[in-house]
């Protein structure tokens, strides 16, 4: 058995919150027991916001208890203030995942904050989650590209991947919201972070705006990380993030994983139904750019039996 590359669903959360057809709690219960069976067992299930800002998830407690019913699961909900904490603990969240804006004018788009008062939010709920026993997930984010500001420095990142590590959290997920890195990009700031404060807690979470994140997420993982975020068919994006299209799509990551030689724990075979039921819920074809190859093999298997033992099940 390989190396463990540990794949941490975002689908229901950033997935569904970009989406403009509204997802039935029961669909959404439906997806996630999919995810389960597939052998999914770290899901962000749903993000404990607004619901004026993000009706898509405005069943949040309901989704999170559908989330807690599965043995195994660590069942992971976004916040970005302290009422969103309040709601989550309330639901029974095994883990946080709290988003830190570090450019001002997402800050103040997404959160109505300064990235001060993001970091003060971050802090007070870290402090929480400490005491509560929640395992304690940080979001930097964009750590690449601002959609408003452009590049962001690197050593703006790390300035506050160091603050919020000072804080005390068990996984700091750098994102990049809006799927402009490249490979490069990707890799020196991984190496870079990495470096500093070890590989460990590091997680990447990527966009395929670019159709990149493929590529991003082996520079991720030739930089040492371990944890890669993704998105059932590839589903995603930020509401407040002009730009920001799907997340890598989990069975695109766990195609180039198993091809890398990891062990995800995670069958293929059940993330392609559970990509049927998403497409046939959100009204469009899903599936990340692995797609293409699997129907081709699969139309292959059918039309020419004859080329038997040389095809490949993806
Ligand atoms: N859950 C539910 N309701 C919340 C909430 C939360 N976590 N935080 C604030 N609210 C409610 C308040 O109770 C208030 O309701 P009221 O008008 O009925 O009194 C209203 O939202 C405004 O509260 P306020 O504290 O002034 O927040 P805001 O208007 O400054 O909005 C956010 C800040 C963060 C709550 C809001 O912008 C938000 O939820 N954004 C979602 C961002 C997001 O999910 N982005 C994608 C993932 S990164
Ligand atoms: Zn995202």
């Amino acid at each position: 058995m390989g190396e463990k590359l540990s794949i941490y669903e975002v689908g229901l959360r950033d997935g569904l919150q970009n989406e403009a057809t509204r997802v039935a709690t029961n669909d959404k219960a439906q997806i996630l027991a999919g995810l389960v069976a597939s052998g999914l067992t770290r899901i962000e299930a749903t993000s404990f916001v607004s619901p004026t800002a993000v009706p898509q998830m405005a069943d949040a407690s309901d989704v999170m208890a559908a989330t807690r019913r599965h043995d195994g699961v660590r069942a992971s909900a976004l916040v970005i203030n302290e009422k969103g904490y309040d709601r989550a603990l309330a639901a029974g969240a095994h883990e946080v995942a709290i988003v830190v804006v570090i450019s001002e004018t997402l800050a103040a788009k997404n959160s109505r904050m300064t990235v001060a008062e993001s970091l003060d939010a971050c802090q007070a709920i870290l402090r929480r989650a400490a005491r509560d026993n929640v395992f304690r997930r940080v979001y930097l984010a964009p750590a690449w590209v601002c959609p408003y500001e452009g590049a962001i420095a690197e050593a703006d990142v790390l300035r506050a991947a160091e603050a919020v590590l000072a804080m005390g959290l068990d996984e700091l997920a750098i994102a990049d919201t809006i799927g402009h890195a490249n490979p490069h990009e990707v890799g020196t700031l991984f190496r870079a972070l990495g470096r500093r404060f070890g590989t460990e807690r590091l997680a990447a979470h990527l966009h395929d705006t670019q159709a990149l994140a493929l590529a991003n997420a082996v520079a991720a993982i030739d930089a040492g990380v371990r944890t890669l975020d993704a998105s059932i068919g590839g589903l995603g994006g930020c509401p407040f993030a002009p730009g920001a299209a799907g997340n890598l799509a989990t069975e695109d990551l766990v195609f180039l994983a198993t091809k890398l030689g990891f062990d995800t724990g995670v069958s293929l075979d059940g993330l392609w139904h559970v990509v049927g039921d998403a497409s046939r819920l959100v009204g469009r074809t899903l599936g990340g750019r692995t797609r293409a190859f699997r129907e081709r093999s699969a139309g292959q298997k059918t039309a020419v039996p004859s080329l038997g033992g040389s095809h490949v099940r993806v």
